[in-house]
């Protein structure tokens, strides 16, 4: 006989206001690997199977509101009018505790790296029998957090720095912050957390000694160091954004990418890439790209909000934004710009050009500097240019136009009118030829030169 699936209510702090960021963004509002702290974290909770989710936020934090329901739309949102501490901030989700669940997780904001299956075995301690289970781990540096008080197996209490005596500061096991509550005990647990103590603050971590006095028991499970990071100011957010990074490249290259350089490889929460693609040394993917099988990204590209199907080449130098599309085999080369713009299989934008809000069919080619003008300065307007068409250097393809398939276009042509199939557009001055014209030229303004000398 199986049992029920254990139903879980997260409850989620983000009411810090990060003073220590320096920045007029809250700081759990900042960034890693394209996505914000609170997303992060909420995204590994819904990865994790919670049922639910509260997300306590400070007074006035519409915008931490409005990114939690972006990636959790279900998520119920509490405002902590002040802030009294950890386990005050935790029952301004009074409502949702009151309803009811088998786990009660709590979870940082501010500490991004949390792995979903750190989420699971927390809750597992609970599944096993604990009525409260702590994540810590072991300080390089201790200073500052809340130790670890463990007798044999069990975990009794945690003491905070500031009221742990000398020989408590000498523990180097140390409270992560997170914690998974039997549900059945969250609210009487959490209730009875006093506020005397050093910071005159309500301890979440109390509960811990709580559970112990009524005979409940309390478990404490270790996690890396780098996992439980939190990031309190712009040097915790880069070694947070560093060991993402890590995290996501090692994931690319077991997934059966070949990243040349890792380290200059800059990768969003959501990119993804295929087997056997080849990405070379600085590279950066915003969010939202997706490159297929055999693709490779040469030097120095730039990508977002982007799909490279299977074998095309993008760059070295070349920028994908937003609706880039570019299609099996195709090539974008150097210092070319594609933004929403479908680019079809086997079809060649090589160098120097712009093509955006475009349409280029299967195996076009389009000459170096070919710009597609699709802006007057209120609108944009849609270029479409048929397959097998060739459009000549330097031309500028003014929009709403289209180039019908097999088309020639005449190197700088500046084209305002569609281009039928098969046919030739030539739209520049026409070459005039005059023999012997610069000799005369030369010799008449030597000539001038001379004479205004004297
Ligand atoms: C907390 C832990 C400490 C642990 C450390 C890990 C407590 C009492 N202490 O300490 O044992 O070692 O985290 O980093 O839990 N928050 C609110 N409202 C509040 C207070 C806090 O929402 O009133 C949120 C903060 O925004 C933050 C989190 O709770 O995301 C932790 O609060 P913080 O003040 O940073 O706790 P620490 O003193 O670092
Ligand atoms: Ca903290």
């Amino acid at each position: 006989m199986t049992n029920p699936p254990r139903t879980c209510l997260a409850v989620v702090l983000a009411a810090g206001q990060g003073q220590r960021m320096r920045s007029e963004r809250p700081k759990v509002l900042h960034e890693i690997a394209g996505r914000s702290l609170v997303g992060h974290a909420l995204a590994a909770l819904t990865a994790a199977g919670v049922d639910r989710i509260a997300v306590v936020v400070g007074p006035d934090r519409e915008d931490v509101a409005r990114e939690a329901r972006r990636i959790a739309p279900d998520a119920r949102i509490f405002v902590q009018a002040d802030r009294r501490g950890t386990a005050h901030a935790v029952l301004q989700a009074r409502a949702e505790l009151e309803q009811g669940a088998d786990d009660v997780l709590v979870a940082f904001a501010d500490t991004p790296l949390i792995e979903p299956a750190t989420y699971r075995a927390l809750r597992q301690a609970l599944a096993d029998g604990a009525s409260v289970a702590a994540l810590g781990f072991e300080a390089s540096d201790p200073t500052g957090y809340g130790r670890f008080l463990i007798e044999g197996e069990a975990l009794v209490g945690i003491v905070e720095h500031k009221d742990a005596s000398f020989a408590q500061r000498a523990v180097r096991t140390c409270n992560a912050g997170l914690m998974a509550l039997s549900g059945a005990h969250a609210l009487d647990l959490l209730d009875a957390v006093g506020d005397d103590n050093a910071q005159r603050e309500f301890y979440l971590t109390d509960v811990v000694a709580g559970a112990v006095a009524r005979g409940l028991s309390a478990r404490a499970l270790l996690a890396p160091e780098s996992e439980v990071m939190g990031v309190n100011d712009r040097v915790q957010l880069a070694a947070a954004e560093a060991v993402i990074q890590t995290r996501l490249r090692e994931k690319a290259m077991r997934e059966g990418a070949t990243l040349i350089d890792p380290a200059s490889v800059h990768l969003s929460w959501d990119t993804r890439l295929g087997r056997d693609v080849i990405v070379e040394p600085n590279v950066w993917f915003g969010p939202g790209v997706v490159v297929e099988d055999g693709a490779e990204i040469h030097a120095s590209s730039w990508l977002e909000g982007a799909r490279v199907r299977a074998g095309a080449g993008v760059g070295p130098f070349a920028r994908l934004r937003p609706g880039a599309d570019i299609g099996p085999k195709a090539k974008i080369g150097n210092f070319v710009e594609v933004k929403k713009a479908e680019i079809g299989a086997g079809a060649k934008v090589s160098h120097l050009s712009y093509i955006g809000d475009a349409t280029v069919g299967a195996e076009a080619n389009i000459g170096a500097g070919v710009v597609t003008c699709n802006y007057d300065g209120f609108l944009k307007y849609r270029t479409v240019i048929g397959e097998g068409a060739f459009v000549g250097t330097n031309s500028a393809l003014v929009a709403p136009v289209t180039i019908g398939a097999g088309a020639f276009v005449g190197s700088g042509s500046v084209i305002t009118h569609d281009v039928e199939a098969d046919s030739l557009a030539v739209a520049r001055g026409r070459q005039i030829a005059r023999a012997g014209w610069a000799r005369a030229f030369r010799a008449r303004k030597q000539k001038e030169k001379g004479t205004a000398k004297r």
